[in-house]
């Protein structure tokens, strides 16, 4: 009776086996949801009480006054983007999933970054599309292997090359030497840059200057950038996302454009209220963003200073990262990932193992610096202590 693409395993991952078994509460240090997250900032919802939410006017690629807010976003970051450009999508999930229809024939590849939030997989599954994993090396701070990367463009005929800047949970800013390799590569086999941008508001300090900021001014490629308010504003309950069609020509950009209306038309999945709320929306995400920030500075803090008091010699380290929400942390290999796992959890810390993120190398941990200061100071201390443990 059912589609193969939805025969999913709905068996609990080893991951809730753990946590069902661990006794007591834990400290989450894997909060990811920010409107959980202890953030005290005027709630963005009051904005979509507009009385004009009341009347239905389809726009396949959403209300022009949304449209020219997200280019004010885009101004503000320096590249510069026309509403004609952009299509407001519900969510950067859905976007991805538009994409794949849009380039893709059941069976085609796409091109996806390891490790990387472990979303994909399924997006792809629902539009038969085959992902293969470009590599990253982590010893270089999570440099693109260019070579791997076109020898699989290649093999593969793929039809996309997926960035996501910065990484989750590598937190790895895109360099710019990087981007132009790559959308030279795309141009060259005809694959489009899918850039997925929903951190890149949280560079840590100030963006080194070999990081490319953002990719919504287009390269040589065709360059499809998708972010949304999940991130941006905190909000992903809201249910807004976008995409801006940039780089390559004008004629690739506007087969791209027109083909996009029609996918959109069909779904016409944005609410009326929060478009008409938009500009406002946007106009206060700075304020948010900058308590995220004071909390992921503090967090980061805390983590380097438990670990430098675990001594100098310590065999457990954080990895360098340019931004984002999260923080790798490797340990010994003296143990497998689920072994520090059950250790971690009957000190009663909940973290997430790497492999959850399809990090190659064993020992790695990831830790939420969204966790509040509270909880993140007293579960890294409890984490740091049993990791430290020959
Ligand atoms: C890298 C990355 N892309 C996309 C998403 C999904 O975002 P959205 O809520 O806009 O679907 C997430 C969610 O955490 C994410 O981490």
């Amino acid at each position: 009776m059912f589609s193969k693409r939805t025969d999913w395993s709905r068996a609990p991952s080893r991951l809730s086996e753990l946590v069902a078994l661990a006794s007591g509460p834990l400290l989450d240090l894997t909060e990811s949801n920010p409107t959980l997250a202890g953030f005290t900032a005027p709630s963005v919802v009051a904005e979509l009480g507009d009385a004009r939410g009341a009347t239905y006017r389809p726009e396949p690629r959403g209300m022009l006054s949304a449209r020219e807010a997200i280019c004010g976003y885009y101004r503000e970051r320096g590249a510069s983007v026309s509403p004609e450009q952009v299509v407001l999508t519900a969510s950067t999930s859905e976007a991805y999933g538009w994409m794949f229809k849009l380039f893709c024939e059941p069976g085609d590849c796409v091109l996806v970054p390891a490790p990387a939030y472990p979303l994909l997989p399924l997006l792809a599954d629902l539009e038969e599309v085959r992902l293969v994993r470009y590599p990253h090396v982590r010893e270089e701070c999570w440099r693109i292997d260019l070579g791997a990367t076109e020898r699989l463009l290649a093999e593969n005929r793929a039809r996309a090359v997926t960035l996501v800047h910065p990484g989750n949970p590598t937190g790895s800013f895109t360099r710019r030497d990087e981007a132009c390799a790559l959308a030279t590569m795309a141009r060259r086999y005809d694959a489009a840059l899918l850039v997925d941008e929903v951190f890149s508001d949280y560079a840590h300090g100030v963006l080194a200057p070999d990081r490319q900021p953002t990719f919504a001014g287009g390269t040589e490629a065709l360059t499809i950038v998708m972010s949304g308010l999940s991130k941006v504003a905190l909000s992903p309950q809201l249910k807004l996302g976008w995409v801006v069609v940039a780089g390559a020509d004008e004629a690739t950009r506007r087969e791209a454009l027109e083909r996009l209306e029609v996918i959109a038309d069909c779904y016409l999945s944005v609410a009326t209220p929060v478009q008409l709320a938009l500009p406002k929306i946007l106009a206060a995400a700075p304020a948010l963003q900058a308590q995220v920030r004071e909390r992921l500075r503090k967090n980061l803090a805390v983590l380097d200073a438990t670990l430098l008091l675990a001594g100098l010699d310590s065999p457990v380290r954080r990895l360098a990262m340019d931004g984002g929400w999260y923080a790798l942390v490797q340990l010994p290999r003296t143990r497998d990932d689920d072994q520090w796992l059950e250790r971690t959890l009957a000190a009663g810390v909940l973290v997430h193992p790497g492999y959850f993120f399809e990090v190659a190398t064993a020992g790695m941990m990831v830790v939420s610096l969204l966790t509040d200061e509270a909880t993140f100071a007293e579960g890294i201390a409890r984490a740091v202590a049993v990791w430290s443990e020959a």
